[in-house]
């Protein structure tokens, strides 16, 4: 049986981070309930389509899952189940904000073989919180985290944030030092992206705030990534770091380029050679599963050339890089034969580090990941 991951997607949280592209709405509470009902029916659709497959992680993502009470939680895993051959799942992953978390929420989500939580932290500074438009404060993520704990979960996440508005390395040296005391088994640390549609890239155009300079930026991400390292984290992938034995499963078939299948509006699959993304808007998806069709918005087929692109971009995001012989045995062709200028090229420049075995990132490399990629492109 071929192992695949399941990502669904929840588009629905309290209010709208300054920062955030993601498709995810405020105020649309009253459209949750029929959401699910039609993340069902898109289920039952898949199920002919899933049957050689066999589940090993499932990400519940958003948006806010932890925004939606308990039960409809429990009915998407439930008929999920139903569905597909979930008997050797090995991880089941929800994304949670501080704040929207209760001892009862974390009881059902365990139940219902939820495994790992990922916390949305960002920062544990209260001012920076308010300024990136954030609906909680770190009390609200101490509160959650012991509730977390209480309730028994092993393989908690935090998502961390740097070079915001206003912070400083001192603000990011504090947040890394509580998490490393409180043990968290993952760290995601993430680089602020200013994305076009949202309020913080227009207030930059606009010269009301202001980011810390490209070398303090850089400076937060590899002092990040010492500390974490000196501290008994692995860093596994440009912006991810774990315990032994805590790598996020379901982001290793992303970056391993395995299949995957995602559901709800906006989501993504990788299945059969073929990428295919759902509509970004409710009508249109639901319009297509009314009439029990995939609501698919598009489609690219990925021929061998791509495939080997994609490999190799999303392969090089792990810190171990990737593996010469694996290469071959997936693609039947040497990579150095492939790429030869290519390699030689960065391996000067010394971005890229090349042995016998593996081709990884220098952390130079690391910061200039997007010259290297955009030259392996076909
Ligand atoms: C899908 S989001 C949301 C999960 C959850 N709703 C939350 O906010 O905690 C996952 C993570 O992506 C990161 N993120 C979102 N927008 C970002 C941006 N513009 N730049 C960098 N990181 C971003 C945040 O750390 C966030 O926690
Ligand atoms: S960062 Fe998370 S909570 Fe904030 S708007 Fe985006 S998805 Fe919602």
């Amino acid at each position: 049986m071929k192992e695949l991951g399941i990502y669904i997607h929840i588009p629905f949280c309290k209010s709208k981070c300054h920062y955030c592209d993601f498709v995810s709405f405020p105020r649309l509470d009253n459209r949750i309930h029929e959401y699910i009902d039609y993340l069902i029916k898109e289920m039952e659709l898949y199920r002919g389509l899933l049957e050689e497959y066999q589940v090993k992680t499932i990400f519940i993502g958003g948006g806010t899952p932890s925004y939606l009470e308990e039960k409809l939680i429990y009915k998407i895993l439930y008929h999920a189940y139903k569905q597909f051959d979930g008997e050797n799942i090995e991880e089941i992953t929800i994304e949670a904000n501080p704040g929207t978390l209760s001892r009862q929420k974390l009881k059902t989500y365990k139940d219902i073989g939820i495994n790992r939580i990922s916390l949305g932290v960002q920062s544990l500074n209260d001012n920076l919180l308010k300024g990136i438009g954030r609906c909680h404060t770190s009390k609200d993520f101490y509160n959650s985290y012991e509730l977390i704990r209480n309730v028994g979960f092993n393989n908690i996440n935090v998502d961390l944030m740097f070079g915001l508005p206003n912070q400083t390395m001192e603000d990011c040296k504090g947040t890394l030092e509580e998490m490393v005391r409180l043990n968290v088994e993952h760290i995601s640390y993430y680089s602020l992206i200013l994305e076009e549609n949202t309020k913080m890239n227009k207030w930059y155009k606009e010269g009301k705030i202001r980011l810390p300079n490209e070398d303090i930026e850089r400076e937060m991400y590899h002092r990040g990534i010492k500390y974490l390292e000196g501290n008994g984290y692995k860093h596994y992938e440009i912006s991810n770091f774990s315990k032994e034995g805590f790598q996020c499963k379901h982001n290793l078939i992303y970056w391993r380029i395995k299949p995957y299948v995602g559901f709800g509006i906006a989501a993504h699959s990788n299945l059969n050679k073929k990428r295919f993304w759902n509509y970004n808007n409710f009508n249109n998806y639901y319009h297509d599963l009314d009439k029990k069709i995939f609501p698919i918005e598009g489609e690219e087929d990925i021929d061998k050339q791509m495939e080997i692109a994609e490999y190799l971009i999303m392969g090089l995001r792990l810190i171990e890089g990737i593996n010469k012989k694996d290469f071959f045995n997936r693609f039947n062709i040497k990579v150095e034969d492939l790429y030869e200028d290519e390699l030689k090229k960065y391996k000067e420049q010394g971005l890229l580090h090349i042995d016998d075995e593996w081709i990884r990132f220098t952390p130079r490399g690391l910061d200039l990941s997007n010259i290297v990629y955009v030259d392996l492109l076909p």
